[in-house]
């Protein structure tokens, strides 16, 4: 008996190591923790449970039989996060650069196939080249079997991918599969094939980080929710993140304690709005102030900074915020913005997280460079995301809601459940000098007439006042008491009951 416990322990011993002391020493020195130390860091203490532990791969060709590593370079398991239950697999580098064969499909499968059963979150930590080059066809159709199930729990479970070394092939399309991509920065890169193949079939020179580092993802591509400084910032805010998520699309949205009242009023709300309606002032103030603890996960910080999407709470509870930003583009809805926010809404509707709307939008961009990227479309996703989404929907228009913008933002029209203005709101198709040029036209050369014009359009259509008329505002409230009248509208809204006609699914304009 002894000794079959001793051999037990080495092969264990054997298989933490991975690929040796010397690759460990390797993913060290560039700053990255191994696979199984993000594990631990990111799951709660000594709840890891590892399955696999010992699977081989099975490959033959150019000298393979001779390499064997227990483990075959990914780590999968399930464990805890302040007592919930996620899966997890991580990638590690140290074995064949965390490539896929066969059999490393075959433990990420059995996690996927595990959390869908078990209706868990799923997060892969990745640090990987892609197939393993020496399995050819069959780590392709690992690959594709590892993506299939991808789809199928889409909106189902929260899938999560960190980003955390040099990634290429399957190992950025799957994550590109998952709900979120979140990136380390300076260590990690995502691109289809890194900058030697780049080279050889295109001859551009390009370094890693300009063709697929966390600076290019969050900014540019739009591929990556966020990126943090290192891998133990990634992993303590990735516990952040699945706190705040629902297990599953039939699971409630948790709730944790929550210790702030909402029925405090704030009367620095009552001034954040500047006298001047072209002045901006920073959005992300209210969202801070209506949230328990101004505890707020964003998503997507540094792209389309004109929309403001993420998570906080309301009364312990995760609710999905977006927002028109007027410190930025005066908040214009272009089509990054737009795609941007109708992903983030589609995510909160397949997991009923209800979500609050902050509106003050100037309309969407217009020109050429917007109209040939496609603006129809893009700003159709938007429209599309929220006409189709069950979950509580409460709007607040604080100042511009102007034209087809003002249509999207999770109006009434949209079964927008709670609409609330402030007495600030200016809810019309477009502002007055826009407006009064176009209508007033034949009289653009008197100074004085088109002054009138103006002043009698922006005292009739400038203020909440004729949308609430048409009940298509519930009630124009006091800035004040935002947080208060938002609480209350979702503890209202909490047994909302909706279904969309059945339909094998819908066609978003993609
Ligand atoms: C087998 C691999 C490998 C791979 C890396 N290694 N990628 N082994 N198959 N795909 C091994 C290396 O041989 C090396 O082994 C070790 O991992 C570390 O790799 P390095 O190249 O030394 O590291 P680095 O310089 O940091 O570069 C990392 C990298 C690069 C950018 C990921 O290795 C790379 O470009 N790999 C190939 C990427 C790729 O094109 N993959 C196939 C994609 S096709 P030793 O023993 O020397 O330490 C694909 C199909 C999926 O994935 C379908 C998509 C739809």
């Amino acid at each position: 008996m002894k000794n079959v416990l001793l051999e037990l322990e080495e092969r264990r011993r054997k298989a933490r190591l991975g690929g040796g002391e010397a690759r460990i020493a390797a993913q060290h020195q560039k700053g990255k923790l191994t696979a199984r130390e993000r594990i631990e860091t990111f799951l709660d203490e000594g709840s890891f449970e590892e399955f696999d532990m010992f699977v081989e791969h099975r490959s033959i060709d150019f000298g393979m039989a001779d390499t064997k590593i227990s483990g075959d370079g990914v780590v999968t398991g399930w464990g805890t996060v302040n007592g919930r239950k996620v899966f997890l697999f991580a990638k590690d580098f140290t074995v064949f650069g965390g490539s896929l064969s066969e059999a490393h499909a075959e433990k990420v499968m059995k996690v996927q196939d595990m959390a869908l059963k078990n209706r868990a979150p799923i997060i892969g930590f990745y640090d990987a080249g892609g197939a393993r080059i020496q399995e050819g066809v069959a780590a392709l159709g690992g690959y594709a079997e590892i993506f299939q199930r991808n789809v199928l729990a889409s909106g189902v479970i929260p899938q999560i991918s960190v980003i955390m070394g040099p990634c290429a092939g399957g190992d950025v399309y799957s994550p590109a599969m998952t709900d979120f991509i979140f990136m380390v920065r300076d260590t990690s890169y995502m691109f289809v094939t890194g900058p030697d193949v780049v080279k050889t079939v295109t001859n551009e020179t390009v370094t890693a980080e300009e063709l697929g580092g966390a600076s290019i993802h969050t900014t540019k591509s739009s591929i990556a929710d966020g990126a943090y400084d290192n891998d133990v910032e990634a992993l303590l805010q990735m516990r952040r993140l699945v706190d705040l998520l629902p297990q599953s699309n039939t699971s409630e949205v948790p709730e944790i304690e929550n210790y702030q009242a909402v029925d405090d009023i704030d009367k620095s709300l009552d001034t954040l709005i500047p006298d001047n309606a072209n002045k901006p002032y920073d959005i992300k103030e209210l969202i801070l102030k209506v949230i328990d603890e101004g505890d707020f996960f964003e998503i997507q910080t540094s792209f389309a900074k004109n929309i403001v999407c993420g998570f906080g709470r309301v009364e312990g509870r995760t609710v999905g915020f977006v927002a028109n930003q007027p410190m930025v583009l005066a908040g214009v809805l272009d089509s990054d913005a737009s795609r941007k926010a109708a992903r983030f809404v589609r995510f909160c509707d397949c997991f009923n997280i209800p979500i609050v709307t902050f509106v003050d939008v100037p309309g969407f961009l217009p020109g050429t460079s917007q109209e040939y990227g496609g603006l129809i479309k893009h700003g159709a996703k938007l429209l599309f995301a929220y006409a189709e989404a069950t979950v509580p929907k409460v709007t607040v228009i604080t100042r511009k809601a102007y034209g087809g913008a003002y249509d999207v933002m999770a109006s009434k029209h949209l079964r927008g459940d709670i609409n609330y203005a402030w007495p600030t709101a200016q809810i019309a198709v477009m502002g007055a000098k826009g407006a009064v040029e176009i209508i007033f036209r034949k009289d653009m050369g008197d100074a004085d007439k088109i002054a009138d014009h103006t002043r009698m359009y922006e005292d009739r259509f400038l203020s909440p006042f004729v949308a609430a008329e048409r009940g298509y505002i519930d009630e124009v409230i006091m800035p004040h008491s935002t947080r208060k009248r938002i609480a209350r509208g979702l503890r209202m809204l909490r047994d909302k009951q909706l279904t969309n006609p059945w339909k094998k699914h819908d066609n978003i304009p993609l």
